[in-house]
């Protein structure tokens, strides 16, 4: 190897400026990440600040109480929906096997865990008229999977937390599923309305920090990790996570889980509280 006016460097110097650019390059990504998760943050913090603070004054009318409070509730959420993802997004990029995480699986009834998600996400989505509906014929009757609740929770309200915030106004988020006893697998599909994404850039979608020019345009905040946390916590459960358009440009995000496939895979130790881990 040689330099510009023709000296030679040692190959392992090379290596040595080459490791210490990628390390740079981490750095600043990770400062990136962190200023724009803190930013995020706090957005929803001030807004039940500032709610709280109208609240207090004591001259509201029940319905405006009724809407506060609705707003207060949408800000939390979206305020742990980003605390959990910041926290996911360090664990995850360290060691990322079943083995790895020692997190107990256990059977979960995704019908169940979808109503209650949607429940979570429908007080942002009154906000523009949106409805969440989970048509749980067909998934109700589908058979429990195992996995690590809190991980695939998260997966749903990633891709449900976009739907609200990527629909139009006065739209619809249709939420169903099936079981398909050949690969004994749930298939989850989340479907909306809104801001429009490229069959081209569906691919991209799930690559860290990706955010479609529609999408950035609209809604400036964002990190793009949400989908990149979803696509490894369904990798980590052998599943597939797909992004299509239909022709009409309606965005359908697919999640397929095994039943049971991965049983044995994960140390198992008790979950130390049942109600924390929805
Ligand atoms: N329901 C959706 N409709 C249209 N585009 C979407 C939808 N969900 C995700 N996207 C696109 O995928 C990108 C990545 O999503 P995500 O990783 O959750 O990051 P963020 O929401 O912070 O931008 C979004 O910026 C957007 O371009
Ligand atoms: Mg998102």
């Amino acid at each position: 190897m040689s330099t510009p006016n023709g000296t030679s460097v040692h190959p392992l110097v090379e290596e040595n400026r080459r490791l210490k650019e990628q390390l740079a390059r981490l750095n600043r990504d990770r400062i990136e990440y962190l200023q724009n998760v803190a930013h995020q943050l706090v957005a929803p913090l001030n807004a039940i600040k500032w709610h709280i603070e109208n609240l207090t004054e004591g001259r509201l009318s029940i319905d405006r109480i009724k809407k506060v409070m609705r707003s207060i509730y949408s800000q939390a959420t979206q305020a742990v929906h980003l605390a959990k993802n910041f926290a996911l997004m360090s664990n995850l990029e360290a060691d990322h096997t079943l083995a790895a995480l020692r997190e107990p699986l256990q059977p979960v009834n995704l019908c169940q865990l979808l109503v209650n998600l949607a429940d979570d996400y429908q007080p942002q989505g009154w906000d523009k008229e949106v409805d969440i509906s989970v048509e749980n014929q067909a998934l109700d009757s589908a058979p429990p999977v195992l996995v690590i609740k809190p991980l695939v929770s998260q997966v749903f309200s990633n891709i449900i937390e976009n739907a609200v915030k990527y629909s139009s106004p006065r739209s619809k988020i249709a939420i169903n599923g099936s079981y398909d006893s050949t690969s004994d697998t749930v298939t989850v599909n989340v479907r909306n309305d809104g801001i429009r994404l490229k069959p081209e850039e569906t691919p991209r979608v799930f690559e860290r920090g990706y955010r479609a020019p529609h999408a950035k345009n609209a809604y400036p905040a964002g990190t793009g990790f949400g989908l990149y946390i979803a696509k490894k916590i369904v990798d980590i459960h052998e599943g597939v996570i797909g992004c299509t358009v239909t022709p009409k440009g309606s965005v359908i995000f697919s999640v397929k889980l095994p039943v049971k496939a991965l049983e044995g895979k994960t140390r198992q130790r008790e979950p130390k509280d049942r109600s924390a881990s929805r």
